[in-house]
């Protein structure tokens, strides 16, 4: 008898692993209604790639937020709906598509080459203020720090202002994930996402007297005929560059360790070659247990998807976690295998919203990995288990003890 399917997405076994879930409800209800979520949850890898190439599932979210608000509330948060409705996640063609062209020029591959210097230092000064240490919590003391560094480093954040900026960017994550029915919280990430709305209205104005070829100049010379960004559309994306590239590499970082140490015999063979096998590894993390776990669309006109109509004005996830291990997609799905190739995952999304950020994203996560592995062979987990973080959209743990071992100079 095949076990029964039920909604409880973030049952806290299902926290802890939620791919047996996922499979089941790929297996058995691919297109599924969940009621608790009162929302379509679509699991299998050719219909969650459908769906992002089909203009019906649409990203455009925040004006329909903003009108469910009483007027009261819509005033309150306003400002911020303000610069979330810039974001080009939340936008669908043609705007999306202007300002895709527009934004996406400050991610030029020549942009992100010399970022890898950078990138490496600030792994190497994170490693080496943990020489003394014998056991660390790897998600606060190392993987999260990192992509906060760098995002800063490559926005041309002066190294004083660095602390402030971290407060400022921990309030927009509570913003965005963590602050529901906690008023107090709200208020203060509101207040925090406005002062780093304003401090990066600055920046973008002295870059733009003090031009130099850095994330902010390259989006103030971002030009496509007459069209420019405004500042307001910069700021807004410089927002996002920073709340969609933090904790997503943070995780990046913590899930690769975790998959590595729960597969040794995968972490004996990467450490026999990293040079040779970081890149298949880090996809191979994106496919297997990626930061994304779903995305959300709205559907914009009713359709049909195996046999179930999906209404205007429904809610969508489209599970990644599900279809990356999709059988007719994938050899051997539950397995992990650095070296698997080709490897199509969908860890960074699919069609017009794929990451822009998935190239810095990439050379963070190799070059965490590879020197942390590198560093300290002896890597293994505490006693403790990982605390897993209860949300539905991403997949990460809040801490994650390990014990490093002799570090090699
Ligand atoms: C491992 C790390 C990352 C993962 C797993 C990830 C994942 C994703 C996913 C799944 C999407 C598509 C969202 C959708 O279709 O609704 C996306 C979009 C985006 N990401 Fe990332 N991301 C990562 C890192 C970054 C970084 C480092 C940046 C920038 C600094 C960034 C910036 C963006 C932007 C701007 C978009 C919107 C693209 C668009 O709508 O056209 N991401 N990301």
């Amino acid at each position: 008898m095949s076990p029964t399917i039920d909604d409880e997405v973030l049952r806290p076994d299902r926290v802890q692993d939620p791919h047996p879930y996922f499979r089941l409800m790929r297996e058995q209800d691919p297109v599924h209604w969940n009621e608790k979520y009162r929302a379509w949850f679509i699991h299998r890898y050719d219909d969650v790639t459908e769906a992002l190439r089909e203009n019906r599932f649409s990203s455009a979210r925040i004006q329909p937020a903003l009108d469910r608000l009483n007027s009261e509330q819509r005033e309150e948060r306003q400002p911020t709906y303000d610069v979330l409705m810039d974001w080009l996640v939340f936008r669908d063609p043609p705007d999306h598509t202007r300002l895709r062209k527009l934004v996406s020029r400050a991610f030029t591959p020549r942009a992100v080459e010399s970022w890898r210097v950078r990138a490496t230092q600030v792994v190497d000064e994170t490693l080496h203020e943990l020489a003394d240490r014998s056991s660390i919590d790897l998600i606060t003391e190392f993987a999260y720090p990192i992509p906060a560094v760098v995002i800063a480093e490559i926005m041309g954040v002066p190294p004083n202002d660095r602390d402030i900026f971290k407060e400022w960017s921990d309030a927009v994550m509570v913003l965005v994930f963590g602050a529901r029915g906690l008023e107090d919280r709200r208020l203060k990430a509101q207040h925090g996402l406005m002062e780093l709305a304003a401090y990066l209205g600055d920046l973008v104005r002295f870059h733009r007297e003090h031009p130099e070829e850095n994330i902010i100049g390259n989006l103030i010379a971002a030009q496509e005929g007459d069209d420019r960004l405004s500042d307001q559309e910069i700021v807004a994306n410089l927002v996002l560059f920073l709340f969609g590239g933090h904790e997503t590499t943070t995780n990046l970082i913590g899930n690769g360790v975790n998959a590595l140490l729960g597969n040794p015999e995968q972490l004996d063979k990467y450490r026999l070659n990293p040079a040779g096998l970081t890149k298949t590894m880090v996809e191979e993390v994106l496919r297997y247990d990626g930061p994304s776990k779903m995305e959300v669309r709205t559907i914009s006109d009713d359709l049909s998807l195996r046999g179930k109509t999906l209404q205007k004005g429904d809610m969508a996830y489209l599970v990644q976690h599900a279809a990356n291990r999709d059988p007719e997609h994938f050899h051997n799905p539950d397995q992990f295998n650095i070296e698997r190739e080709p490897n199509n995952h969908i860890g960074f999304g699919f069609g017009i919203h794929f990451c822009l950020g998935a190239a810095l994203a990439r050379l963070e996560g190799s070059i965490a990995l590879e020197r942390l592995l590198t560093c300290y062979p002896q890597l293994s987990a505490s006693q403790e288990e990982p605390h897993w973080v209860p949300t539905m959209l991403s997949r990460g743990m809040e801490s994650f003890p390990v014990s490093l071992g002799e570090a090699r100079v």
